[in-house]
């Protein structure tokens, strides 16, 4: 049996024992065990096994052949690989081609490469432009790939941006990432949000985490239509993505509703929200990044599947829904998250680590929580893990819609600080009462504001 010991042993010895267990294999389970452990290879390897390789009738053995080939850096042949490339119908043993070659650093590769750019398949494309961005400063290397912003693919594209067009936006980040202006610290507006955030500055908000208004399924969410619930929806999330730092995240609890039928003659109607809103989020520049379950021990709403219970006919089967959706969206930025993450100093991010047990998947079992007064408020639970895993100590926490304002209290005991809206007076005034009972706003000097006194503040 051929292990990995072997070899390497035979390496060390000398290229021609390796070609000739190579070749003594007949099956391409062997073949491709070696190739994959063969490592790096010496200066005088000699290759010409690999070469006949590329012909082989299994892809895997080919794509293995070309990996090795492209270890030997500025010595492999070329023009086998291009040859191969006009031929080959795999995926994967095209694509290592391009990348094969584009390891190589060579001048004399630039024409090839270009050619590569027009590739139908975008991550050739993608492979062609990293080898090509190895020439920096290169001016003709620059007139090929700029082109390449109006490129169809997404992938493509923003490799192009962060490589040419980020750096020409001039972006006035008045504060450090880290802080935020005073007059946001803690403070309760009692007003439209639209109307609020016209006095908020760009880049104000480290994380917002907000449940929305559910389309007309409460007295205090009647819209003209869904079409006008949406575009409202949308207007927030433009400012919001506004106000928010670079980089930072979005977190929308919703879930489809139904709206119930008009008369026995009619059907109830049924609204995807989070489904719907998504292309309105990503299209204003908020980039997807995770759905999390909201799994709920129990149905809150009525018994949907009482009829199919009965008549058990098929086609009327409509389950009771126990989850709600959690969407995760970053505000799109050509910087890492590792970029975010050291824009604090190092006692900040000590006390901000997530210790001991924590979710690891996307299914968070939380029970809901009813209250008296507002009649869909977040459990604190829910509120913990959100502000836990997406902002650090010190970070101002957003919410456009807040309710009884349990991002609010929950933000202020984790250490974090928060800025929130709410139009209707009477959850206003609860939120006030809840301060006072609790002791828990006052305590961080908690501003409670009308839309006036916010913009003289703003000032
Ligand atoms: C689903 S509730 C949020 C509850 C909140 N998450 C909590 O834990 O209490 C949505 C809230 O948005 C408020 N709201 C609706 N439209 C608004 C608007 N245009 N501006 C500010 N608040 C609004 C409603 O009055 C309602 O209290």
């Amino acid at each position: 049996m051929i292990t990995k010991e072997h070899i390497t042993e035979l390496k060390r010895r000398g290229n021609s024992d390796i070609a000739n267990l190579v070749t003594a294999q007949r099956d391409a389970g062997s073949v491709n065990f070696i190739l994959e452990n063969l490592g790096q290879l010496p200066n005088d390897f000699h290759a010409d096994f690999l070469y006949n390789l590329l012909k082989h009738d299994h892809s895997q053995v080919r794509l293995n052949a070309v990996k090795n080939i492209g270890k030997l850096n500025g010595k492999s042949d070329t023009k086998s690989l291009i040859a191969l490339y006009k031929n080959e119908t795999d995926t994967s043993v095209r694509r290592e081609i391009v990348s094969s070659i584009g390891r190589q650093r060579k001048c004399s590769n630039k024409p090839i490469l270009y050619n590569f750019l027009s590739d139908e398949d975008p991550k050739i494309v993608c492979q062609a432009i990293r080898g090509l961005l190895v020439f920096e400063n290169d001016q003709e290397v620059e007139e090929h790939l700029r082109p390449l912003i109006n490129h169809p693919n997404e992938m493509v594209r923003t490799v192009i941006y962060k490589e040419y067009f980020v750096k020409e936006q001039t972006k006035k980040d008045a504060l450090p990432h880290a802080k935020t202006y005073d007059f946001l610290k803690n403070v309760i507006v009692n007003a439209d949000v639209l109307e609020t955030l016209k006095f908020v500055p760009d880049e104000s908000v480290h994380l917002t985490f907000t449940s929305p208004p559910y389309y007309n399924a409460r007295d205090y969410s009647i819209y003209p239509s869904y079409q006008a619930y949406l575009e409202f929806l949308e207007k927030v999330f433009i400012e919001t993505h506004r106000i928010t730092k670079d980089g930072r995240f979005l977190i929308v609890n919703t879930s489809p509703i139904i709206i119930p039928r008009v008369s026995r003659s009619h059907s109830s109607k049924r609204y995807p929200i989070p489904f719907d809103l998504h292309p309105y989020l990503v299209k204003n520049g908020w980039e997807f990044i995770d759905d999390i379950v909201w799994l709920k021990p129990e149905y809150s709403v009525k018994n949907r599947v009482g009829g199919f219970h009965q008549h058990r006919k098929p086609l009327g089967y409509k389950p009771n829904s126990i989850t709600e959706y959690l969407m995760v969206y970053r505000k799109s930025t050509e910087k890492l998250l590792d970029w975010n993450i050291r824009s604090y100093d190092n006692k900040t991010v000590e006390e901000s680590k997530v210790a001991g047990n924590y979710e690891t998947t996307n299914v968070w079992k939380i029970d809901p929580c009813f209250d008296k007064v507002h009649s869909a408020i977040f459990p604190v639970e829910l509120c913990k893990r959100v502000i836990q895993y997406y902002s650090y100590k010190g970070d101002l926490i957003f919410d456009p819609f807040g309710g009884s304002g349990t991002v609010g209290r929950t933000a202020k005991k984790m250490d974090r600080l928060f800025f929130l809206t709410e139009q209707e007076p009477k959850y206003f005034e609860y939120m006030q009462s809840k301060a006072g009972a609790q002791n828990m706003f006052n305590e961080c000097k908690t501003q409670f504001l009308t839309l006036e006194q916010f913009k003289k503040n703003a000032k």
